[in-house]
C-alpha cells in the first residue's frame, strides 16, 4: 500500500469514519536492582532532553511531530530520551511516567507507581542495526528506579519481537480493538494464564492494562 493511501486511511480510522482491527503485544521487565549502563561506541552519548533541544539536535520526527513533541516535553510526565552523535540525535524513545499514552488504540492508561513506559522508538535510518535500540532500553533500564518497565509493539514487528527476547523482557498480554462506526471494543488477553476480558469502554480498557495480573510460568 503506498504511504500517501496508508495516510488517508489512518485519518480516517482517526475521525472514526472507517473500520479498524489493530493489535499490540505487551512486554514488561522487572529491571535487576543493581545494572550499569550500557557503553556506547565512542562519540555517541545518551541523555534525556529538554525541549530547547529539539532543533539543533535536528528532532526526526516520526512518531510524533516537532510541536508534538514539544508538548509532550512541556507536559512534564515523560521524557524524550536520545542517542546523540555530534549535533545530530542518531535514535530515540519516550518513557512515560503516570499514563502511557496509546495513541495506537487510542487509550490512556494509568501506570502504577514506579512502573514506566517505553514508546515511540525511532532508530534513524543510517543508524539502524548498530546496536542503538539495544543499548536505550538497556540504559532506561539501568536508570531506574523501576519496578516495572513495560512497552508494547505490533505483532508483526519482528525486529522488536527480538529486540525484547534478547533483553530478557517476558511477553506479557495482547490487546486488540476493533473499531467500528459508533462503535469501539477491546480484548485484552493475558498471555500466562487468566482470561480474555473484554472492554466496551476506551476507559475501561486503559484501566485494565497494566492492573491485569497474571500467574507466573
Ligand atoms: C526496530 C528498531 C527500533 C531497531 O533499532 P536498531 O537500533 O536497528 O536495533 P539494534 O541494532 O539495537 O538491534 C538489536 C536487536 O534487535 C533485532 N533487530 C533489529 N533490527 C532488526 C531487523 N531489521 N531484522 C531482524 N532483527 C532485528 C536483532 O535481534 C538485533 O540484535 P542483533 O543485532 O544481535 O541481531 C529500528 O529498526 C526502527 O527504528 N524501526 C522503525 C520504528 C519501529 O519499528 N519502532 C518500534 C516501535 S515499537
Amino acid at each position: 500500500m503506498s504511504s500517501w493511501s496508508s495516510t488517508l486511511r489512518w485519518r480516517l480510522q482517526k475521525l472514526g469514519l472507517a473500520a479498524y482491527r489493530r493489535s499490540l503485544v505487551f512486554y514488561c521487565l522487572q529491571p535487576p536492582e543493581k545494572s550499569s549502563a550500557p557503553a556506547l561506541p565512542e562519540g555517541f552519548e545518551f541523555r534525556a532532553l529538554e525541549a530547547a533541544d529539539l532543533e539543533p539536535l535536528h528532532y526526526p520526527g516520526g512518531w510524533l511531530s516537532l510541536d508534538e513533541a514539544r508538548q509532550w516535553l512541556e507536559r512534564g510526565d515523560s521524557d524524550l530520551c536520545a542517542i546523540i552523535r555530534g549535533d545530530r540525535i542518531c535514535a530515540c524513545l519516550w518513557l512515560e511516567r503516570h499514563i502511557a499514552r496509546i495513541d495506537y488504540l487510542d487509550l490512556h492508561a494509568p501506570l502504577p507507581d514506579s512502573h514506566g513506559y517505553i514508546s515511540k522508538v525511532l532508530v534513524t535510518r543510517e543508524w539502524r542495526r548498530h546496536g542503538l535500540a539495544r543499548a536505550m532500553y538497556e540504559a532506561v533500564a539501568a536508570r531506574g528506579p523501576w519496578r516495572v518497565l513495560h512497552s508494547a509493539c505490533v505483532p508483526w514487528n519482528e525486529p522488536m519481537h527480538r529486540l525484547f527476547a534478547q533483553l530478557g523482557w517476558r511477553r506479557r498480554l495482547v490487546i486488540t480493538s476493533w473499531k467500528l462506526p459508533g462503535l469501539q471494543w477491546f480484548d485484552v488477553r493475558p498471555l500466562h494464564g487468566g482470561d480474555t476480558a473484554r472492554f466496551l469502554s476506551p476507559e475501561r480498557a486503559a484501566e485494565a492494562l497494566f492492573a491485569v495480573r497474571e500467574e507466573r510460568p
